[in-house]
């Protein structure tokens, strides 16, 4: 990230910043930065931190849109903020506020508690029954099997889905869009044989989605949770008239 003095262009970012606890509500703070061709919200936030102001607070780890965690809002979208060049942004300002919907730590840092827990409750994993084969043997697929549910194995719980939601920040209990898709996962995978109906089949799971598709529109991976809720009704549904029918 090494700036020279021909860098001359800046742009303006007005970031949140708000401590609980310390601070009555949260302000916005005005940091200029150099506005160089490839460098992404992100490297603009980092810049602030290492040259302007260590205080500020955010997450942030593989830069490559890969584990998550940089996840803000950018000028009001839900965005990955490795993958949101500044260029993009034109003249500025570029406004970055922490994920909507959830409980702020710090500044940018938000509390991701309760998705956790609501992606525990649909048992993310391969689920077995009966008796275990050696850890020597292979579960066998065929690319097709694969092809089932690889879209969805594709969600690096970004939660940017749950930030553009509009079920999920008038509710907070609606499971939401992410755990449902990872739901979906499971449910498609040839080798799973784990039943998740009783936590899908709910007026806050799959029901509470009113498809307004905002999940899948931000969805920096392409998992489509929207169409993996629709799917999963489907699947309650029929469940409904054939009580057998498990996927
Ligand atoms: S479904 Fe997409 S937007 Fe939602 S957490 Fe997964 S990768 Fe992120
Ligand atoms: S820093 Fe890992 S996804 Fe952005």
């Amino acid at each position: 990230m090494a700036v020279t003095e021909t860098d001359t262009r800046t742009i303006l970012l007005e970031v949140a910043r708000y401590r609980p606890g310390e601070d009555d509500k949260p302000v916005f703070q005005e940091y200029d930065v150099p506005l160089m061709p490839d460098w992404a919200v992100l490297d603009g936030l980092n810049y602030i931190k290492d040259q302007l102001d260590g205080s500020l607070s955010f997450r942030w780890s593989c830069r490559m849109g890969v584990c998550g965690s940089c996840g803000m809002n950018v000028n009001g979208e839900p965005r990955l903020t490795c993958g949101t060049f500044l260029t993009e942004y034109g003249e500025g300002p570029v406004r970055i506020e922490p994920l909507k919907g959830f409980p702020v730590i710090r500044d940018l840092v938000v509390d991701i508690d309760d998705f956790l827990a609501k992606l525990s409750s649909v048992r993310p994993w391969l689920v077995r029954e009966g008796e275990e084969l050696p850890l020597t043997t292979e579960y066998a697929q065929t690319p097709a099997q694969l092809e089932a549910y690889k879209q969805y194995s594709m969600c690096i719980n970004c939660l940017l889905c749950y930030s553009a939601c509009p079920v999920y920040v008038l509710d907070p209990d609606f499971l939401g869009p992410a755990a449902i898709a990872l739901a979906q996962r499971y449910n498609l995978d040839s080798r799973d044989m784990g039943d998740r109906f009783d936590v899908l089949n709910l007026d806050d799971s799959v029901w509470g989605c009113v498809f307004v598709g905002d999940c899948t529109r931000v969805c920096p991976k392409h998992v489509d949770p929207a169409e993996a809720i629709q799917r999963y009704k489907v699947t309650a549904a029929l469940r409904s008239v054939l009580p057998w029918s498990r996927r």
